[in-house]
């Protein structure tokens, strides 16, 4: 494979009513890039995402993935589909099974990736128990990696806030992503969380091999961790560079008029 970007947005555009939501907007991600995505409130940024994950067909615009695969175009394609094809991703509201268990948690985004059958799991054949166990196993491993393993048995809703927000992030991580989509992971969390969080993501992209584009407000977090920032101001692209370039940049402080972006 050359070194096309793993992820290739062109002009993308998202409509509601008459809401340009998403306006023309184009992003591309390389692979092993960590990137954010930024811009005030209700500027599009969560829409953007929606429309790369299948929530939402995009009214305008090409959403493309380049892998050791081959390439392909994911417009039209179901959220299941897409995520089978590479791509995780966390919300902006955390989305647990709250009453179910951490392991548990993990244990589906893991069958989501192995597409194992309803009827061989009630059939439980012995090949399925292999498949089972092996599961367990995974999901363990990756909570393990994300720090924690300590609450396997514990019900999501039990956990501390910043611990939650870590859980979405393993189970996005088992479906065996190749991108990770995080709509603001740090939103709500306190200093020391935050801090967590920023070595979690650094280390996933290291040991993982993972591509990282995230959305998110704490600007000290995002000028540590990206590389490249892109931001958005009323669903258009106002602006993309270095950390060092967007904290200069007349537009960008602008649009954030008001609020403190000299992390
Ligand atoms: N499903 C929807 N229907 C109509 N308007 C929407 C929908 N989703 C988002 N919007 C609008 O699109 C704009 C961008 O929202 P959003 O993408 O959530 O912004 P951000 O994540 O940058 O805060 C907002 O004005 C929001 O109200
Ligand atoms: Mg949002």
């Amino acid at each position: 494979m050359s070194d096309a970007p793993v992820l290739e947005v062109n002009d993308l555009s998202m409509v509601f009513g008459g809401l340009r939501a998403v306006d023309n907007v184009s992003l591309n991600i390389k692979k092993g890039e960590i990137v954010a995505l930024i811009g005030p409130n209700g500027a599009g940024k969560t829409t953007f995402f929606n429309c790369i994950t299948g929530v939402y067909i995009p009214t305008h615009g090409e959403v493309k993935i380049n892998t050791s695969e081959g390439s392909a175009v994911l417009n039209g394609l179901k959220p299941n589909v897409i995520n089978e094809k590479g791509l995780a991703r966390t919300f902006q509201n955390i989305r647990l099974f709250s009453n179910m268990t951490v392991l548990e948690n993990v244990m589906i985004g893991r069958h989501q990736s192995l597409k194992s059958g309803i009827l061989s799991s009630v059939l439980r054949t012995k090949k399925n128990r292999i498949e089972e166990q092996k599961v367990i196993d995974d999901s363990y491993e990756i909570l393990r990696k994300i720090g924690l393993e300590m609450y396997v048995n514990e019900l999501a809703c039990n956990l501390p806030y910043g611990a939650q927000r870590r859980l979405e992030i393993a189970r996005a991580m088992a479906t065996n992503p190749f991108l990770l989509l995080l709509d603001e992971p740090a939103a709500g969390m306190n200093p020391q969380e935050t801090n967590d969080l920023v070595e979690l993501i650094e280390r996933l992209r290291k040991e993982e091999d993972i591509t990282i584009l995230l959305i998110e407000h704490d600007m000290s977090l995002v000028m540590t961790l990206s590389e490249r920032i892109y931001v958005v101001d009323y669903g258009k692209m106002i602006a993309t560079g270095t950390p060092e370039e967007i904290k200069n940049n007349k537009e960008v402080i602008k649009a954030y008029l008001g609020e403190d972006i000299d992390a």
